[in-house]
């Protein structure tokens, strides 16, 4: 039987979802909705959809979807997968998840409830770099997993936390076999961020037109503590994008480094090896790169270098298929924005923050509403 998808919201990334359900055996894209005719007709016109619409609600009504991907800003993505559960269709929601673990909660339970899958689109780990790059740590190849570094695309730290902070948490997630704690630092124009420096994320950041709702900081130093003694480094701030944006994983072993960085030119991934444990300038022309047998990028005949959309479209297709639970989805879809609750309620608080929280209210929100 073939899938039927559907699409809410035709910005930026919707083309990436819209051409996953292309590149996808067994399922097929239906229908588009967007409250923008513009984008709407736009992206429907390249994908030749005829099925548009500027309500979810009647979309998700009428067009007996099994799966629908929502790709709205953050404040939408918990209404629209609460509609899309109780008409019993699967979602795979755009990252950050929601702006809070309330709302977050509720989307689990909608979906719970109903039977469906809810799976959040972090993906980079489902990626064919990043697995191999796993099953090499694995295999012993830079002996002990120590740490993995990330640095941010150059926005505002509280604005960058929900756009690529989420996406290296569930990376570190994926390498280190879960994150038990989050222990973080934040400041705003050089000074340690109070309550009076917490604003909507369209005020911290006006380069970037998404809305994270609420969020502080302009620099960010956050550790992460893994199972069996690795720990992360994120570090965001602002800075310029001298060659690309470098975002992905710099994994340092006891016995060597591994690094996965998109190539500046082409844009796609590209896995890098090195024999020593401590970066040392002597050693640098020591890093070779280290290249996977082109099949393993092709999905149904076409290859997907770049961290593309379609793998984990994949993962969610395959699990409606075979009634198993995706790899992103139930606890699992929160788990990156649990850390960014954690990196708040630890900045404030001034402690480490074990993982699962208990408290489920937006820390920031919190704080404006009582003061602490
Ligand atoms: N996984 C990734 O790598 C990745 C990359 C880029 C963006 N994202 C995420 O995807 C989400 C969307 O980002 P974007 O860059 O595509 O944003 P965008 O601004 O380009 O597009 C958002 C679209 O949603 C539409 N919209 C607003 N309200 C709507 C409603 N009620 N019903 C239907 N449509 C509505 C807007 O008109 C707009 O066309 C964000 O959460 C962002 O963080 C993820």
């Amino acid at each position: 039987m073939t899938l039927r998808a559907g699409i809410v919201g035709c910005g930026g990334i919707s083309k990436s979802h819209a051409a996953a359900y292309d590149g996808l055996d067994n399922i097929e894209l239906i229908s588009l909705c967007d409250i923008n005719t513009n984008a709407l007709n736009n992206r429907a016109d390249e994908f030749n959809i005829q099925n548009r619409y500027t309500d979810y609600e009647e979309m998700l009504s009428q067009e007996n979807l099994d799966i629908v991907s929502v790709c709205t800003h953050a404040p939408l993505h918990a209404p629209i997968t609460i509609a899309a559960a109780e008409n019993g269709v699967h979602v795979l929601c755009e990252k950050p998840l929601s702006v809070d673990l309330e709302t977050a909660d509720k989307m689990l339970k909608a979906c719970s409830n109903a039977q469906v899958h809810l799976a959040v689109s972090h993906q980079f780990r489902f990626t064919p770099l990043f697995r191999h790059a796993k099953t090499l740590i694995e295999s012993g190849i830079i002996g002990e997993l120590r740490s993995i570094r990330e640095v941010g695309k150059g926005r505002e730290a509280g604005f960058e936390l929900m756009e690529m902070g989420v996406h290296y948490f569930d990376e570190m997630d994926f390498f280190m076999n879960g994150i038990s704690w989050i222990q973080a630092h934040i400041t705003y124009n050089g000074h340690d961020v109070t309550t009076a420096d917490i604003m909507h994320s369209s005020k911290l950041c006006t380069s970037d037109r998404r809305d994270n709702g609420i969020v502080a900081g302009d620099t960010m130093l956050i550790h992460i503590g893994g199972s069996s003694s690795t720990y992360g480094i994120m570090e965001l701030y602002p800075r310029i994008q001298r060659h690309g944006w470098m975002m992905g994983p710099h994994l340092l072993g006891s016995n060597g480094q591994l690094m996965i960085k998109p190539n500046p030119t082409t844009g796609f991934d590209e896995l890098w090896y090195c024999p020593f444990d401590v970066s040392f300038a002597q050693y640098t022309p020591d890093w070779e790169l280290l290249e996977l047998d082109p099949s393993e990028f092709i999905i149904s005949g076409k290859s997907w270098k770049s961290r593309h959309t379609i793998w984990s479209t994949k993962n969610i297709r395959d699990a409606i298929k075979n009634g198993t639970q995706p790899e992103l989805g139930g606890q699992n879809a929160i788990t990156s924005l649990e850390c960014v609750s954690a990196t708040y309620t630890s900045h404030f608080t001034n402690k480490k923050v074990q993982l699962p929280l208990e408290k489920r209210y937006h820390p920031l929100k919190k704080r404006l509403t009582t003061g602490a």
